[in-house]
């Protein structure tokens, strides 16, 4: 059997941290439904003047945190741009159509990298057969295009095509703390032309649940109430903001760990005959690899027998994310294990 299980399947499997656990315990609450949680608003502060925005407000989840901003920023019957791999288009339920009544305008995605071009040619004109389209999305960085990672330049010049013509931009930065630090600028260079941002603490940052949402005040206090009526409204929650107080405090610089261990996996990878992948593609925590000749269902059942966790995403695509709680020596075990794996595609035939 065994030993340690290698966990790659997300950087959501991560578990708080000893000192996250004693900021809970001693957390300062009140309710925060009426604004009185002391440790909610030192963090919804924390994270506006992190992100570059006047307001902040936690969420449960990445997901309520995207819908909240989306419904925040638009009205009933209305198109949201959005690429065509976007997680808030793919992975959330069709929350925006199903409760906001929006229609979504897929673009081609370019691994998160959208083209202002493609972008501003699915802005409908004003004409009485369209829906107005009012809010474009981003995401940064990209889960689908392999932790892809949007610069200020490319984020500045979508932001300008939408709001030219008069739309919003609201940024999935579910891992925007790793966008900057593969980048090494602070993270609000990469919000600064945003109207609204989320981003999680219960992925890499290692907080057990919630995620932040920041704009103008305006913004927020119209989010406030999207929130409550999603049910999202909740009380003692600084025992949750404590680990997000921790997370910001101490989890972001670590990130480039992770980052670090994702290049040693994803270069490992390369060098597995049998497996394909681009190791230049692992900007950040996320490594996407290829075993065309196994079945996943083999493969995922090998490697799970040999304690190395990941998800297979599509066909035979498969995903590891590094995160808190993974070392460099996780790395190369679980580098020898689908080595090992694979192995029978690669011996000699009779
Ligand atoms: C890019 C991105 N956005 C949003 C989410 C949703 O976050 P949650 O799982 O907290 O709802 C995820 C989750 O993996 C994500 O990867």
């Amino acid at each position: 059997m065994p030993g340690k299980i290698i966990d790659l399947r997300s950087d959501t499997v991560t578990l708080p941290t000893p000192a996250m656990r004693k900021a809970m315990y001693e957390a300062e609450l009140g309710d925060d439904n009426s604004g009185e949680d002391p440790s909610v608003n030192k963090l919804q502060e924390m994270s506006a003047e992190r992100m570059g925005k006047e307001a902040g407000l936690l969420v449960t989840s990445g997901t309520q945190g995207n819908l909240v901003g989306i419904l925040a920023s638009t009205q009933h019957g209305e198109e949201i741009i959005v690429g065509d791999e976007a997680h808030c288009y793919l992975y959330e339920v069709g929350g925006a159509a199903a409760i906001g009544g929006l229609s979504f305008r897929p673009v081609p995605n370019h691994r998160g990298h959208l083209q202002p071009d493609e972008v501003a040619a699915a802005i409908r004109p004003d004409n009485i057969h369209f829906p107005r389209t009012s809010l474009l999305c981003l995401e940064n960085t990209h889960n689908r295009g392999s932790g892809a990672v949007l610069t200020p330049a490319e984020t500045k010049a979508l932001c300008d095509v939408a709001h030219t013509n008069g739309l919003k931009v609201h940024l999935d930065g579910a891992r925007i703390f790793n966008a900057a630090t593969a980048l090494g600028i602070p993270a609000n260079r990469l919000t600064a032309g945003v109207d609204s941002v989320t981003f999680c603490f219960s992925k890499g940052l290692s907080c057990p649940v919630g995620s932040i949402i920041c704009g103008s005040q305006e913004f927020i206090t119209r989010s406030r109430k999207v929130r409550k009526m999603l049910g999202g409204g909740m009380r003692q929650a600084g025992i949750i903001a404590a680990c997000g107080i921790v997370a910001l405090n101490e989890m972001v610089d670590r990130l480039a760990e992770d980052h670090a261990n994702a290049k040693i996996l994803a270069q490992g990878l390369a060098n597995i005959p049998g497996v394909i992948t681009d190791p230049a593609l692992a900007e950040t925590n996320i490594v996407f690899f290829d075993v065309p000749d196994i079945s996943p269902a083999d493969l995922i059942a090998k490697c799970t027998g040999m304690g190395v966790r990941f998800q297979n995403t599509f066909g035979t695509r498969y995903r590891l994310v590094t995160h808190y709680g993974i070392e460099r020596a996780d790395i190369e075990a679980a580098l020898s294990v689908i080595s090992q794996a694979v192995a029978p595609l690669n011996a000699p035939r009779a």
